[in-house]
């Protein structure tokens, strides 16, 4: 081999390696080295290529688009969260979206007018106008604070920088959805996974010019603040900011009830192939704003829109063999180990089989040949089983009765249904490593700690190697030991130890939620954390005497009911639990829960509702209340300030106690009056 061929030899290899970890920064958020290592090949490849003309004729290093994104962006809160979409998957889940709305408004089915839009597969972006000028252009970030990415986005030459109109309002906020078309992602398809990654990887430049390589695109779907409001309708809101000078999807439209729906998504499926963007599914909304304003969000989607997947794609291959997965509450979920097939683009080596009843159901063995099913981000299923292909000496699968820690598991029975859960589970809590495991995981979830760094497998890898067992141990990290390990160089380590410091102040409700005790969600977490307001109260829960008194407290909360308080006296009963919790709430600062609204007109008020209103579900009035500063309980007691009696069966029991106790009654004709002031 002559000198010449060796250098080409020798930059072709660096070229194949910057490609390679681009792609696992991008495609897989799975980096190998750090970023300053990235730097140096770039750097000595940059170096050849000057030394070396004769090698710019080939792929140029600056061609690589993903260099290494910066953590330079400056990082801006939104105005109004980013939240996400909750999901259809079928008909009956759509059913189920529109009895809601419906429920929730108190209307009578099919009253409501709905808008349809395609669900753009790309990466979602804020534009905000200030008296028609764009001033601030923000990605979603983690939903409440976003990165400043103004200059990449203003290099898609669609985005109007001054909207020419005297009629627009003086703060304007679009959101919208970045996307590469698929015909120019074939010129990238070498460099990323997908279209979606290729958009993602360009907007995250540091460099504009590098974002410029990749020609972008975008769809505005929708608004954050509008001040003044002047729209009435979304499709109201698309048409005019079409006449604005922004891209709108031609694709949008209006239908009236679950049929239409229906067709809408056939028909729009039919022709998804054909579309230069990549979509996942409809988006189906609430059309008319003033319903979507009542109707308002839980803490992560909005209760007026819903995405409606396409059908999931599907593949046929073989099961290895069937292990059992034990989750963060003890629940054991069988896997189906299969044979590696590409579903959707994705190669698939798992496959959830729900639990002991579906196996059994389904008749599902080791060696069947089967179909599963991939949907979205959710992990594929096993949809059938192919018992044709089923060899003489199959036998059937027997469900382990023991957790992977050896301790034998236990169905519950449900004390609403009073029948058998279908569900095994492990109730060693953290005593069960497994399970330990899998609460750590829980804890540094985005929506519990949101540790950046710290995903699912390196919690798996710290605590393989004994870094981690408990969630204190988070806090006392041995980074000497960390840096040696591959993949971890300074830069990755210092990111590390500022998100875990960050994350070591959080909110009285975000750190209820974190301990993962079974049935409390973020919802419920919100309104345990909105009755002890402070991690002082929080904590008297902690001792046997008190700990009854507030149980029976808990009771009184609208949303907290016998199912919950069980589980939050198993969970402080457990003496592992009660000490691993306390250890982990002197590691933080933990900050008392500050009711949203507090200044509202039911400040500090205290409600309970009987009877059905004309106009509004129950749901709606509780909202208000709570939108208001107020909050609503679920019992007669003397804390309670109002009785807000509907029209509609009111229970009498109810208001001879409330007037016993000398507390307010509201009947609905005031009630509407009071909302009305
Ligand atoms: S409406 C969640 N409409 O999907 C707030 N979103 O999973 C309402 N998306 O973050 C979103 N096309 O980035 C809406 N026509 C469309 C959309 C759309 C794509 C994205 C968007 C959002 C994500 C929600």
């Amino acid at each position: 081999m002559n000198n010449k061929e060796k250098i080409i030899l020798e930059y072709e290899d660096k070229i194949k390696s910057l490609i390679r970890h681009n792609k696992l920064y991008y495609n897989k958020d799975n980096p190998k080295i750090s970023d300053q290592e990235y730097d140096k090949i770039k750097k000595a490849t940059l170096e050849l290529e000057k030394k070396f003309p004769f090698l710019k004729k080939k792929n140029s290093v600056l061609d690589i688009i993903g260099s290494p994104p910066s953590n330079k962006f400056q990082k801006i809160k939104h105005l109004n969260p980013m939240l996400s979409l909750s999901n259809a998957f079928d008909k009956n889940d759509v059913e189920d979206f529109l009895k809601k709305i419906n429920n929730f408004l108190n209307l009578k089915k099919d009253k409501i007018e709905l808008f349809s839009e395609p669900k753009i597969d790309g990466i979602s972006a804020s534009l905000i106008y200030e008296k028609g000028n764009l001033t601030k252009g923000l990605s979603r970030g983690d939903g409440l604070v976003g990165e400043d990415i103004l200059s990449n986005l203003k290099t898609i030459k669609e985005i109007p920088v001054k909207i020419k109109s005297n009629k627009v309002p003086d703060l304007l906020e679009i959101r919208c959805e970045i996307y590469i078309s698929k015909k120019d992602f074939i010129k990238f398809k070498d460099k990323f996974a997908n279209p979606r990654n290729a958009a993602g990887g360009s907007l995250r430049q540091k460099d504009p010019r590098e974002t410029s390589k990749i020609p972008l695109k975008y769809f505005a779907y929708g608004f954050g603040v509008i001040e003044p409001m002047i729209f009435k309708k979304q499709s109201d809101f698309l048409e005019k900011i079409k006449d604005w000078g922004f891209s709108t999807n031609n694709l949008s439209k209006k239908i009236q009830n679950l049929d239409e729906v229906e067709k809408e998504h056939k028909d729009i499926d039919t022709i998804r192939s054909s579309l230069n963007y990549d979509i996942d599914g409809l988006v189906i909304k609430v059309n008319d704003l003033n319903l979507q304003k009542r109707l308002g969000n839980t803490s992560s989607s909005p209760r007026w829109a819903i995405a409606y997947k396409f059908s999931a794609e599907k593949a046929t291959t073989k099961i290895n063999d069937i292990v059992i997965q034990v989750g963060r509450t003890g629940a054991i979920t069988p896997v189906a180990k299969v044979e590696p097939v590409t579903v959707g683009g994705v190669v698939v080596s798992n496959a959830t089989l729900h639990n002991e009843d579906e196996i059994q159901r389904k008749d599902i063995r080791i060696g069947d040949t089967i179909q599963i099913q991939r949907a979205g981000d959710v992990i594929p299923q096993v949809i059938s089983v192919d018992a044709n292909k089923r060899k003489k000496e199959s036998l059937k699968f027997i469900f382990p009765k023991k957790c992977l820690c050896g301790t034998p598991t236990i169905k519950e029975i449900s004390k609403t249904t009073k029948k058998e859960d279908a569900v095994r589970r492990c109730v060693k809590g953290y005593d069960c490593k497994f399970i330990a495991k899998e609460k750590l995981k829980h804890i540094v979830s985005k929506e519990a700690f949101n540790i950046d760094g710290l995903g699912k497998k390196v919690v798996d890898q710290f605590w393989d190697l004994g870094f981690i067992k408990e969630p204190s141990d988070i806090f006392e990290l041995d980074y000497s030991k960390i840096i040696n390990l591959e993949g971890w160089g300074d830069l990755s380590i210092n990111n590390l130890k500022k998100a875990i410091k960050k994350s070591q102040i959080i909110s009285l409700d975000k750190f209820i939620y974190s301990i993962g005790i079974r049935h409390i969600g973020q919802e419920n977490a919100k309104i345990l954390a909105s009755f002890f307001s402070s991690i002082k109260k929080f904590s008297e829960i902690f001792d046997l005497k008190n700990r009854k008194n507030i149980l029976r407290n808990l009771l009184d909360l609208d949303g907290i009911g016998e199912t919950q308080i069980q589980s939050i006296n198993n969970f402080f009963s457990n003496s592992t639990n009660a000490r691993i919790t306390k250890d982990l709430i002197k590691k933080l600062n933990i900050k008392d829960f500050i009711i949203k609204n507090s200044d509202g007109k039911f400040s500090n008020k205290k409600f309970m509702f009987t009877g059905g209103f004309k106009n509004m579900s129950r749901s709606e009035a509780k909202a208000i209340v709570e939108n208001n500063g107020g909050k609503v309980l679920g019992s007669i007691s003397k804390k309670l300030n109002y009785l807000v009696v509907g029209d509609s069966k009111p229970t009498k029991k109810k208001i001879d106690q409330a007037k016993k106790l000398d507390i307010e009654i509201i009947l609905e004709k005031d009630w509407n009056k009071i909302l009305n002031s």
